[in-house]
């Protein structure tokens, strides 16, 4: 079940000579077209975002959430009071049967972006979860309070409704896992189809109504710098090693001008999770693109790649640069650290029932 996009990239990159000078066209080769052709489409669906947000069948399963959750499930489907006395209480094959069905979906799913969804379901997952405030015990991934108008409005989670529709069949195919979960093992599950680390998982998010939406502001501002980046992630409980691993991330996908206003990819390779995004903050010499859209920078030897503002402060300060340099040598180092953290951020103010979590078996 190996995924499209992931065997196409993996073999680009094999073919692909160390040296950065040979890469461009090879890149442009095998970027350009499907990604220009998809954002024609994708502005007229950002259009119409914000309504659809609302309509969906959304609020149904948050107010069945409410209402008790898996147990309400089979009440309000079988109609039979008795029933809910039986509660469905999925296994660890349950989940990774969930897992199965997001890996297929990416394989199946290739026309979009880069060839793959995988990028844009682990923003989701970080965008649902990032929220979290430890003073206030507020936000994080339990509750996919994204589902609703303000939060899913936020300038922040502009597109994330790619994902979020990506993941509704999958959501009516496995009625019994809240989207809190949902999303979060998606997020997963995207990270090791993309050539990532083991993302050890554990369920438990119940999904929470409109109510707890949380504040604009809560999310990084790529215009900004160090002292910002600090802000946010200190707010979560995040230390300096663990924002910059966190942020290695970037090694996939891309940024889109109807989303954020950026433009571009981070690397040649991605759909395909690596530590390029380090080696080349490093080894790359960065300059300001001359353009009419936010400052950002464009590789000198290629000028296909971009950075934003927030990803060279971690060149710029002294002890984020420090974790960069580690990671762009030593790509083992970088994914141990990055599933460590990715799976603390996907916990965060997660009133777990259970220590045990579950490494899914990656499709072959
Ligand atoms: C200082 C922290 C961060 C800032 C300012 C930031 C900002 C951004 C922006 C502006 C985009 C482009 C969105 C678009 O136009 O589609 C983006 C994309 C992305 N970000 Fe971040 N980000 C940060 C941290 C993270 C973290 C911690 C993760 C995950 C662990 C992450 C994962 C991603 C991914 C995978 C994409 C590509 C999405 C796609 O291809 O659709 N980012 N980020």
């Amino acid at each position: 079940m190996a995924s499209a996009a992931r065997t196409a990239s993996r073999a680009f990159l094999r073919s692909t000579p160390a040296t950065s000078s040979f890469r461009p066209a090879a890149r442009s080769a095998r970027f350009a077209l499907p990604s220009q052709g998809f954002r024609a489409a994708s502005r007229r669906g950002y259009a119409s975002e914000a309504g659809e947000a609302k309509s969906s069948n959304s609020l149904l399963w948050a107010g069945i959430a409410a209402a008790g959750g898996v147990g309400a499930y089979f009440y309000l489907k079988g109609g039979d009071a008795s029933v809910s006395s039986k509660e469905f209480v999925p296994t660890k094959e349950d989940y990774q049967k969930v897992y199965d069905a997001v890996a297929q979906r990416l394989a199946n799913e290739t026309d979009y972006d880069d060839g793959s969804y995988g990028p844009v379901l682990v923003r989701l997952a970080w965008h649902a979860s990032g929220t979290y405030d430890k003073e206030t015990g507020t936000g994080g991934s339990n509750g996919a309070t994204m589902r609703f108008a303000p939060e899913s409005d936020h300038g922040a989670n502009a597109g994330l409704k790619h994902a979020r529709d990506f993941l509704e069949p999958i959501k009516a195919q496995f009625p019994w896992i809240t989207y809190s979960d949902l999303w979060t093992l998606a997020g997963a599950c995207a990270i090791q189809e993309l050539g990532g680390p083991a993302i050890p998982w554990r369920p438990g998010r119940q999904d929470k109504d409109v109510a707890a939406c949380t504040p604009d502001g809560r999310l990084p501002d790529a215009t900004k710098e160090q002292s910002h980046i600090r802000d946010i992630f200190y707010r979560m409980g995040f230390n300096d090693q663990e924002i910059v691993a966190l942020i290695g991330a970037h090694s996939l996908g891309r940024a889109h001008t109807d989303r954020s206003g950026f433009d571009g990819p981070w690397d040649f390779s991605p759909t395909v999770f690596t530590n390029e995004f380090f080696r080349l903050l490093v080894e790359e010499k960065w300059q300001q693109r001359k353009w009419n859209g936010p400052k950002q920078f464009t590789d000198k030897t290629t000028g296909t790649l971009m950075m934003m503002p927030a990803d060279l402060a971690l060149t710029k300060d002294k002890a984020f640069r420090k974790y960069v340099e580690l990671y762009a040598k030593d790509s083992d180092l970088f994914f141990k650290d990055f599933s460590n953290v990715f799976v603390k951020l996907l916990e965060l103010g997660v009133p777990f029932k259970t220590e045990d979590r579950y490494v899914f078996k990656t499709s072959e």
